[in-house]
């Protein structure tokens, strides 16, 4: 496994093997790696020749600097996993490398970044707009690679890859959430939790499955009330959004639709805020 630093050298690196005919595929990461993170590094290495895997603590994504400050950092462990895994390449950039300057690039997803998330965090998607489309143009994989639980960075994601790639050379590769055994979907931030707010986190998933389950006998409104409500009945809990969107405006639906409709969610457990989504069917 090779760590690179520089933009320029992995850049080299990458044109030279590409040129062989070698595929590459690319998992963009924060670090702090866990199971979702394996499962999405397993999968490019099904479906390339190489892969590459950066960490990056991205600055720009995070409208909070008490969230940037207490994310979690286990380089050591993620480097350990990543090399377990038969990873090839490791892009561990400084900031200074990503941002000479700061960058003042607006992105327009038509709207996209702007509810649930984005409604929340504001500027988050333009941050992470920014760090992707750096990442992309360093590493030109043919294939990227995103968890299913940042649901609305997926759909983010696919169109930056239209509107600024052109959706010719890159292939968003879109990944199944993993799960703990007992639902509640794995997240960098879970190791935050305290054992007592561990154990409420629990309500977020099955409330969701329940009325997923559930959700033809009611109303789209009767399931954004009934599922605040049982969250919220968790005193650990507090829902900050609960909607019901259509898949690829992410605009709030009025009748689901089997297939085209996901139930997206953002709670707080006690200061860890964690996110889920389910699809409807
Ligand atoms: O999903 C993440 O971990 C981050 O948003 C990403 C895509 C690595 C960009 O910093």
């Amino acid at each position: 496994m090779e760590i690179f630093k520089y933009s320029a050298s992995i850049s080299k690196e990458i044109s030279s093997l590409k040129n062989h005919g070698i595929s590459f595929g690319f998992v963009p990461t924060m670090g702090a790696l866990h199971e979702g993170h394996a499962s999405l590094i397993r999968k490019s290495k099904s479906e390339n020749n190489f892969t590459v895997v950066s960490i990056f603590v991205n600055p720009t994504q995070f409208n909070n600097p008490g969230d940037l400050e207490k994310y979690p950092r286990t380089e050591k462990e993620d480097l350990k996993l990543i090399e377990d895994l038969g990873v090839d390449f490791v892009f561990m950039p400084e900031i200074s490398e990503i941002y000479p300057e700061k960058d003042l690039r607006i992105f327009d997803f038509d709207g996209l970044d702007s509810v649930m998330e984005g409604q929340f965090r504001p500027g988050h998607f333009n941050g992470v707009a920014q760090v992707v489309s750096k990442l992309f143009k360093i590493i030109q994989p043919d294939k990227a690679y995103f968890g299913k639980k940042d649901f609305q960075q997926l759909a983010v994601i696919r169109m930056m890859n239209q509107k600024y790639f052109g959706n010719k050379n890159i292939k968003i590769v879109a990944c199944d959430i993993v799960r703990e055994a007992d639902g509640l979907a794995m997240s960098s931030r879970n190791v935050r939790l305290s054992p007592e707010h561990r154990k409420s986190a629990v309500n977020i998933s099955q409330t969701l499955f329940k009325y997923q389950k559930n959700n033809k006998n009611y109303t789209v409104n009767q399931l954004k009330n009934l599922v605040t409500k049982e969250i919220d009945a968790d005193k650990n809990l507090k829902t900050e959004y609960f909607e019901i969107v259509d898949n690829t405006t992410l605009k709030p639906v009025e009748q689901i639709i089997p297939g085209k409709t996901t139930g997206c969610i953002a709670v707080f457990a006690g200061d860890v805020r964690l996110i889920d989504n389910v699809s409807f069917s």
